[in-house]
């Protein structure tokens, strides 16, 4: 039996669905959620800043929480740190998001597959090497996407919801693909968009699943798992020193977490 937290983070809110699966299906977890809003966004940021930025913030939930799990639930901060990450914290569990190529590759008719995510991550070679070199990827980075998500979502209209998610299915369709991937956390908050305006002939892939279960069997293979010890209190940490908005106390609040600034938890 092992009590110690599983943390999961993101630069923002993209990580949230994610956390909120895995809450739902392990219960006995103690769960903390990181939103490191200070560097948000980590996309137009080059590799190595990345990396220092998660080492650094690392350092300190490490310091304060000692957990046995990380998840990286940011595939830009995946595919920049996850390396030096697991080289630098020898002996603690770090799961990555990774875009879902090879599901939708497999899935694809036309071996034509789309992915939508950030600069940094459309950039990287990473993404042809994930669909195995067998079909034409075509990458559309979508800062604008981002920015939208983490900063107007809670507000925005159904309509704007929908302008947004159409502005790139219309890309997507015009280059002839039949299958998209989320390639960034923070999309998963426009998948029902994603759903209704790529059909019918464009599937849409994820990979909360995946992550999911590459967490749970991390945590049975290695005797990881809480087992019905009474569960620790969920805290969501921010980066920053100013004070949370109402915002960010109604994201923590949805995922009934307690919202706490990490420089408050590291005193
Ligand atoms: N949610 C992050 C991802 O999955 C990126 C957002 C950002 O640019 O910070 O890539």
């Amino acid at each position: 039996m092992d009590k110690r937290p599983v943390l999961y983070m993101d630069s923002g809110i993209g990580g949230i669905p994610y956390c909120q699966y895995f809450v739902k299906r392990n219960p006995d977890e103690t769960v903390h959620y990181l939103a490191d809003r200070e560097s948000f966004p980590y996309g137009p940021r080059e590799r190595g800043e990345v990396a220092a930025i998660l080492t650094a913030l690392m350092e300190k939930i490490v310091k304060a929480f000692n957990p046995k799990m990380i998840v990286i639930a940011c595939n830009t901060a995946t595919i920049s740190a996850i390396e030096e990450l697991r080289r630098r914290f020898t002996g603690l569990f770090f799961v990555g998001t990774v875009p879902a190529v090879l599901p939708a590759a497999r899935a694809s008719k036309s071996g034509k597959v789309g992915v939508i995510a950030t600069a940094r991550t459309i950039a990287d070679p990473c993404i042809r090497q994930l669909a195995g070199n067998a079909c034409e990827i075509s990458g559309i980075a979508a800062p604008d996407m981002v920015e939208f998500v983490d900063r107007r979502f809670a507000a925005s209209s159904e309509d704007e919801k929908r302008d947004i998610v159409r502005k790139y299915t219309s890309l997507f369709r015009e280059a002839g693909v039949d299958s998209v991937v989320l390639g960034c956390t923070h999309f998963l908050f426009l998948k029902k968009e994603f759903e209704q305006e790529a059909a019918p002939d464009i599937a849409i892939f994820d990979s909360v699943d995946g992550v999911t279960r590459r967490a749970e069997s991390l945590l049975d293979s290695n005797a990881l798992r809480a087992n019905g010890a009474p569960r620790g209190e969920s805290k969501f940490l921010l980066t920053g020193p100013q004070a949370a908005d109402l915002s960010w106390q109604s994201w923590a609040g949805y995922l009934g977490f307690r919202l706490t600034l990490l420089d408050d938890a590291c005193r």
